[in-house]
């Protein structure tokens, strides 16, 4: 699938553990691009998974965010984001500049993204966490059209995520 990318635009990346999205991140983005969770909790706490972090390395997600949108710079948000308030703060930032947010659903079998962090070893979430962010993602996948999106993309085989490309 060919998805245009505007420049300066948000693509909100939304997907499990193990879903591959900063695979999907790092193929098609540049580094400087992509604002990732797990870098910001590095930046702030030395350890990309430390959750007792989140609300620290979060408001460094969206000061960054906010900080590109404004400058136009194209952004991805390489996050879960399975919540929706999540997505609702980076569908408003893009507002706010008038961006427009394009969604990027990675919307895999569970067994894959569950197969792909056991395969992680140590860095492993945990199948139960894999599974209470899928049924989160669930509940929000029906309406995702309605969130404020220009654009929603939806992956659903690793085919698919493979036959990506930007344009
Ligand atoms: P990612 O590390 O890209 O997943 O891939 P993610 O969605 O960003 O996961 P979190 O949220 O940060 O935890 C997970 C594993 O799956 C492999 C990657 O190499 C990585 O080890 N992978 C990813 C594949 O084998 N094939 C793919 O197409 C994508
Ligand atoms: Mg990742």
């Amino acid at each position: 699938m060919d998805v245009h990318i505007p420049d300066g635009c948000l693509v909100v990346l939304i997907g499990t553990s193990g879903s591959g999205k900063s695979t999907l991140a790092r193929r098609h983005f540049l580094p400087t691009e992509i604002v990732s969770s797990d870098a910001c909790r590095g930046l702030v706490a030395d350890d990309p998974r430390a959750r007792d972090a989140d609300a620290d390395a979060f408001r460094l997600v969206h000061l960054l965010v906010a900080t590109r949108l404004r400058r136009g710079r194209t952004t991805v948000v390489d996050a879960t984001n399975v919540q929706p308030r999540s997505r609702r703060t980076l569908v408003a930032t893009a507002g706010r500049y008038s961006r427009p947010a394009i969604a990027v659903v990675l919307d895999l079998p569970s067994t894959v993204c569950e197969q792909r962090d056991r395969d992680r070893g140590d860095d492993a979430v945990g199948a139960d966490v894999v599974q209470a962010q899928r049924r989160l993602l669930d509940r929000g996948l029906a309406t995702l059209d309605t969130e404020g999106f220009a654009q929603v993309v939806a992956l659903r085989t690793a085919a698919e995520v493979e036959a990506l490309s930007r344009r």
